[in-house]
């Protein structure tokens, strides 16, 4: 179970590696999205102080979300 507080709300599902352990992400893949998110980013204008935030919030999130090797 993960308790994570996002302003006034308290996320309590399940982890990031409960929730994606079963989907074995490989690393190929997760680079294909984080390339797509960029686009994204990218597409609307985001500057880069807070698209650097949110990649370094996404990256921070990989080891549990990605299977070894792969
Ligand atoms: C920053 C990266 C990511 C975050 C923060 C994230 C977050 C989440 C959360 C909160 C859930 C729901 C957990 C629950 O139901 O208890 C979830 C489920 C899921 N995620 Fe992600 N995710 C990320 C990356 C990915 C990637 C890269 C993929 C696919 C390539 C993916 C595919 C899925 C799928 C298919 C589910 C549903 C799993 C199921 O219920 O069987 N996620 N994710």
């Amino acid at each position: 179970m993960a308790f994570m507080v996002a302003g006034t709300r308290q996320y309590q599902g399940r982890t990031m590696k409960e929730s994606h352990a079963h989907l074995n992400i490989t690393p190929r893949e997760w680079d294909r999205m984080v390339t797509i998110f960029k686009e994204i980013l990218a597409k609307h204008k985001l500057p880069a102080t807070e698209t650097q935030e949110l990649l370094d919030i996404v990256e921070s999130t990989k080891a549990d979300n990605v299977v070894s090797g792969g």
